[in-house]
């Protein structure tokens, strides 16, 4: 199945390191990062997962709930759990998807055979909480992941949602921020945007981040 942007993705019921998981049920009214890896027990995923573990307290600070998800089993999830905590110094703290008999990974095309027969690559779904698809990316195997860049995609999606403004190149959290093209009329931008705005051009309006 091919998922694009705004679609709603579909629900799945399936296995995971913390038991059986009901998708939408468990997802709720949080925002999801779903991504999957190739397999247990390698290395660049080690560090990956690792790292989401560490960084879980930003998710949460987001409303962003994560989970992982491979081809392998529960109990082989389980056994690589104590490796990455005692490895990448972290406890892992969110579930990851044991989708053996590929449901999940077919359901969301995670499984690319002319790059990686059999196996999950490294697919990214950001999820917002309408159920509906805000970013997808797919890495090849052997390249680990900048979470980092996820969390920042993250501010700037709930920042168009929650401000109507979009985040230029490069964009930090903290920097100025473009208002969106659609908002013209004046009265509303100085409701909108009380600290003021640059005009560069009529199409190119910078702001101070609305909520900082
Ligand atoms: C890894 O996680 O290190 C990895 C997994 C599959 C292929 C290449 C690398």
């Amino acid at each position: 199945m091919t998922l694009r942007l705004g679609d709603k993705v579909p629900d799945f019921t399936q296995d995971s390191s913390e038991g059986q998981i009901s998708f939408y049920d468990w997802a709720g009214d949080s925002w999801v990062v779903l991504f999957s890896h190739p397999a247990d027990f390698t290395p660049v995923c080690t560090t990956e997962l690792g790292a989401v573990a560490r960084l879980k307290p930003e998710f949460d600070k987001r409303g962003v709930k994560v989970i992982a998800l491979s081809v392998d089993d529960a109990e082989s999830h389980k056994g690589w759990v104590g490796d990455i905590n005692e490895t990448q110094k972290t406890t892992v703290n969110y579930p990851i998807l044991a989708d053996v008999d590929k449901k999940v990974s077919d359901l969301y095309d995670m499984i690319h055979p002319n790059s990686l027969n059999n196996l999950t690559i490294r697919s990214v779904f950001i999820i917002d909480s309408e159920k509906k698809l805000r970013l997808t990316f797919t890495y090849p195997a052997s390249t680990g992941r900048n979470f980092n860049e996820i969390l920042r995609v993250i501010d700037s999606l709930q920042l168009t949602d929650n401000h109507q403004v979009a985040t230029p190149v490069d964009w930090k959290d903290g920097d100025d921020c473009v208002i969106v093209p659609s908002l013209k009329d004046p009265e509303v931008l100085k409701e909108k945007f009380p600290k003021g705005y640059t005009e560069v051009k009529p199409y190119l309006r910078m702001t101070p981040q609305p909520n900082k």
